[in-house]
C-alpha cells in the first residue's frame, strides 16, 4: 500500500520507493504538513508539532492559547486568518473579502490516477500509482478545495494538483490558486533553477535560500526562455551524486510562478502554480477550477538521482503515442541550410544527399506556404505555395519517401501575420486591445487561442495539410511572447482569464491533432527552447532545445536541460561553421558528439560537402544508430559541469549496466596541461568493461572510483568512448 491512513491520529502517510510524505488533520481540523523526505516506516508525531504559538502569534481558537498556525507547516495555506506568509489560495468573495480558513471535510483514496480535464498531466495505471484526494472547505464562503496527491509506487515521485469548487451561493473570483504548497521546517537549503535567455536557455543557477521571497516565473504567455518551470531545494552538501534534493516541475506551458519564501523563524515555503500576476478566474456557483499539476521528485542521491527519476517518469508516464517507445529518426532540417531560399528541386537535392548518408527524415522548415519568402507575411494561411514547391507538398513528400526517408513540415499555428488572408478576414482573431496599437515582434501577432472558433479553424487548417500528403513529423513553432493580452471573446471582468484560457485552447488543439494523426512525431519549438516544459512533452515527445546550434554553447544548454528532461526529448543538430549564431568554428566531430547527446539531426547545406566530409557524416550517423537505443533510453549521468569547469562530460548507461558511452568535450585548451581524469558513474562495480580503442579491461569499480584518464584536448575538441561488459571466462 502506498497510502496509509491512520484513523485515530488522522495521519496520511504516502510512501514511494524511497520517499515518505506525511500530513495530518489536527484537533481543529486544519491540514498540517508533518514530513517529506527519505522513506520512514511509520511516524510518531510527538515532538513534531508545529502549531505551538510564539510571540506575536495569531490565536485562531480563543479558548486554546497553545495553538497557532503562523509558524505551522501547512498543506494549503490561505490568506488573512492565521498565517501571514504568501498563500496558496487567494479568493475574492461576494462581500469583497479574501479571507479564508480551510478545514478538513473528508478524503478518499484510490488506485491509479485521474486525468486533469483539459490539461496535460502524468498518467498511471492501478499498479503504478495510488491517489489521495483530501477535501477541505471554507464554511463561510462555501468554497471547497480538493487536494490531489498521487504517489508512484516504484519511483520517488509525488504529484499534486488542486480543484477549487464553488459550493457557495454566489460567484467568487480566484486571484491565485497554486498547484502545490510545501512548507519546510528550516531554511538550510540551496535553491536551484534553470534560467537564461533566447539562445542560452536553462543555465543552471544555484544560490543560498535567504529570508524573504526568492522566485522565478513567467508572465510572458509561455513558460519562456528566461526561467524554466522548475526549481529544486537542495541540502547545501548536495552534489551530482549525494545529498538531498526536492525537485518541483510544473506541467504547464504558460505563465507560472515558482516561489520560495523564508519567514522570520526560518520556515521555508515552496509554492508553484499559475502566476498570480494578471490572473483571475470568475468561478460561478457549482463551477470547478482545475489547477495544472506539479511533479515533485525527492532524491537522496543528489541531482543525478533527481534527474534520472524525472527522465524515467516523463518517458513512461508523461509522453504518449507511438513515438514514446520508438527510436527517434535522424533528421535533416532545411532552416540553416536554406532559410527561405528553396524550391522543391533544391529540397529534393538536399534530401538526396541526406539519404546517401543514412538520414531518415527530411524536414521542410519555414517558407513553404502562401507568399512566405521572408518572415513578414502569411502566418495563418496554411496553404502550400505550389509555385515554389513546383507542384506541391504531396509530390515533394512522395519523392522524399522514394529516397527511403520520411517527410516532415514546419508550422507556426498560434500566430498570424498582419499581411495574411486570415488577418484581413478576421482582424479580431488576435490578442489585442481596442484603441491600442498592435505590438509586433518578428512582424507577427498572437492568435487568440482562448476562442474556440480560432482553435477550430487552426486545427482544421493544420489537419488538412497533414492529410494532404504523407507527412509524419511536425515542427510546431511559436516565435513571440504575448502582448496586449485581451480577448474579444470574453466580458471585461474575465479579461485576466485570457492567458490561461489560451493555454487550455492550445492544449485542446494539440490533443485533437495528436489523436487525429497518431503516426505523426510532433516536435515542439518556441524560438528554440522557449517552451521546453512537461506540458508540451505530453503532446510532443521532443522539443527543439535551442536556436543556438553552436556546440560549445550547447554544452551548457543541454547540461541544464538534462536536469529535468529526458535526453530523448532534446532535438539537437549539427550545423555549419562558422556557426550562424556565434560565428564560432568548432570541429565537426565535436558538433556531432554534442548533437548525438540528444536526438541527432543535421541542419546545414550538405550539398556543398565533399565526398570525404560526406563519409565522415555517414560514419557519425552509423555510430549514432548503433548506440541510439542506449542514448535515447539509457540512464544519463552528468560527470563534468561546463558551469564549473573548462570542459563537460556525461555518459549513458544501459539499464542492465552492460553497455555505456562517454562523451568528453573540452572548451579551451590550456598550455602545459596535466592529464585529466573523469570518474565514471552508473556502472556495475563488479563488472569488467572493454573500452573501444583502449587496451585491456577495466573494472567498473576502478572506472567509478579511480576514474578514466582522458587525453589532452585543444580548443573545442572532444572524444567519445564506448564501453562493453566483458564476461569473465567461466
Ligand atoms: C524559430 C525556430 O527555432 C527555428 O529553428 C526555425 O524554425 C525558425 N523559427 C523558422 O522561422
Amino acid at each position: 500500500m502506498s497510502i496509509v491512513y491512520y484513523e485515530n491520529e488522522k495521519i496520511f502517510h504516502l510512501q514511494g520507493k524511497d520517499v515518505s510524505y506525511i500530513c495530518k488533520v489536527d484537533q481543529y481540523d486544519h491540514l498540517i504538513h508533518v514530513y517529506y523526505g527519505k522513506k520512514i516506516r511509520h511516524i510518531n508525531t510527538k515532538g513534531m508539532e508545529t502549531t505551538k504559538p510564539i510571540t506575536w502569534s495569531l490565536m485562531p481558537v480563543e479558548e486554546d492559547e497553545n495553538y497557532a498556525l503562523d509558524t505551522a507547516l501547512l498543506e494549503y495555506a490561505t490568506y488573512g486568518h492565521v498565517d501571514h506568509r504568501t498563500p496558496a489560495l487567494h479568493i475574492e468573495q461576494a462581500n469583497g473579502s479574501t479571507i479564508m480558513d480551510l478545514t478538513y471535510e473528508s478524503h478518499h483514496q484510490y488506485k491509479g490516477k485521474k486525468e486533469l480535464e483539459g490539461l496535460p498531466a502524468t498518467y498511471a495505471n492501478e499498479e503504478e500509482a495510488e491517489t489521495l484526494d483530501i477535501i477541505l472547505s471554507d464554511t463561510v464562503s462555501g468554497v471547497q478545495v480538493v487536494l490531489s496527491y498521487t504517489v508512484f509506487n516504484k519511483l520517488n515521485v509525488i504529484t499534486r494538483s488542486v480543484q477549487i469548487i464553488n459550493k457557495g451561493e454566489a460567484a467568487v473570483k480566484i486571484l491565485s490558486a497554486q498547484s502545490c504548497c510545501v512548507d519546510f521546517e528550516h531554511a538550510n537549503y540551496d535553491m536551484m533553477h534553470l534560467s537564461g535567455a533566447w539562445a542560452r536557455e536553462r543555465h543552471v543557477v544555484r544560490r543560498k535560500v535567504v529570508p524573504g521571497v526568492q522566485s522565478i516565473g513567467s508572465t510572458r504567455g509561455a513558460s519562456s526562455h528566461v526561467h524554466n518551470p522548475f526549481l529544486a531545494l537542495l541540502t547545501p552538501d548536495a552534489t551530482e551524486e549525494t545529498g538531498q534534493v526536492y525537485g518541483f516541475n510544473f506541467v504547464y506551458s504558460g505563465n507560472f510562478c515558482g516561489h520560495v519564501s523564508v519567514q522570520e523563524h526560518d520556515r521555508t515555503r515552496v509554492l508553484m502554480g499559475i502566476h498570480p500576476f494578471n490572473f483571475s478566474w470568475q468561478l460561478e456557483v457549482k463551477e470547478t477550477f482545475q489547477t495544472p499539476e506539479v511533479v515533485m521528485v525527492y532524491s537522496g542521491e543528489g541531482l543525478g538521482g533527481m534527474s534520472r527519476e524525472y527522465h524515467r517518469l516523463y518517458r513512461k508516464n508523461l509522453m504518449r503515442g507511438v513515438w514514446k517507445e520508438k527510436e527517434r529518426p535522424v533528421l535533416i532540417n532545411s532552416w540553416e541550410a536554406a532559410y527561405f531560399d528553396f524550391t522543391r528541386k533544391s529540397i529534393e537535392a538536399l534530401a538526396e544527399k541526406a539519404s546517401e548518408i543514412g538520414v531518415e527524415l527530411c524536414v521542410l522548415d519555414d517558407g513553404w506556404f502562401s507568399k512566405r519568402d521572408d518572415d513578414r507575411s502569411s502566418l495563418g494561411d496554411w496553404i502550400a505555395n505550389n509555385d515554389k514547391l513546383e507542384g506541391g507538398l504531396d509530390i515533394l513528400a512522395k519523392n522524399i519517401n522514394k529516397m527511403d526517408m520520411a517527410f516532415g513540415l514546419w508550422f507556426e499555428p498560434e500566430m498570424v501575420s498582419p499581411d495574411s488572408e486570415l488577418y484581413r478576414k478576421h482582424p479580431d482573431w488576435c490578442l489585442y486591445v481596442e484603441g491600442r496599437e498592435h505590438v509586433l515582434t518578428r512582424h507577427q501577432l498572437t492568435l487568440d487561442f482562448s476562442r474556440k472558433e480560432v482553435c477550430d479553424y487552426i486545427r482544421e487548417s493544420v489537419s488538412s495539410i497533414l492529410s494532404s500528403a504523407p507527412i509524419t513529423y511536425v515542427k510546431w513553432d511559436m516565435n513571440r511572447y504575448m502582448s496586449n493580452v485581451s480577448s474579444k471573446g470574453r466580458s471585461p471582468k474575465q479579461q485576466m482569464e485570457t492567458p490561461h484560457r489560451y493555454m487550455l485552447g492550445l492544449y485542446y488543439v494539440l490533443e485533437e491533432l495528436v489523436k487525429r494523426h497518431p503516426e505523426v512525431l510532433f516536435e515542439g519549438c518556441a524560438g528554440g527552447g522557449g517552451r521546453f516544459d512537461p506540458g508540451m512533452l505530453y503532446y510532443m515527445p521532443q522539443i527543439w532545445t535551442s536556436d543556438d546550434t553552436d556546440a560549445i554553447e550547447r554544452l551548457k544548454i543541454q547540461y541544464g536541460t538534462s536536469m529535468v528532461y529526458p535526453i530523448m526529448a532534446m532535438g539537437s543538430h549539427v550545423s555549419s561553421v562558422p556557426n550562424h549564431q556565434l560565428e564560432r568554428v568548432t570541429p565537426l566531430e565535436t558538433r556531432a558528439h554534442v548533437a548525438m547527446s540528444g536526438n541527432l539531426g543535421y541542419e546545414l547545406d550538405i550539398t556543398q560537402y565533399s565526398e570525404d566530409e560526406m563519409d565522415t557524416l555517414r560514419q557519425q550517423i552509423a555510430f549514432y544508430k548503433a548506440n541510439r537505443q542506449l542514448i535515447q533510453f539509457g540512464d544519463f549521468y552528468r560527470l563534468k559541469s561546463p558551469f564549473e569547469d573548462n570542459s563537460a562530460a556525461w555518459m549513458f548507461v544501459s539499464t542492465d549496466q552492460t553497455e555505456a558511452i562517454v562523451f568528453y568535450m573540452n572548451i579551451l585548451g590550456i598550455p602545459n596541461p596535466m592529464d585529466q581524469h573523469v570518474k565514471l558513474s552508473g556502472l556495475h562495480e563488479a563488472y569488467d568493461y572493454a573500452i573501444e580503442g583502449m587496451e585491456g579491461i577495466f573494472g567498473g569499480d576502478q572506472l567509478m572510483y579511480g576514474g578514466l584518464t582522458l587525453p589532452v584536448l585543444k580548443d573545442f575538441e572532444s572524444v567519445c568512448y564506448t564501453l562493453n561488459r566483458v564476461k569473465p571466462l567461466s
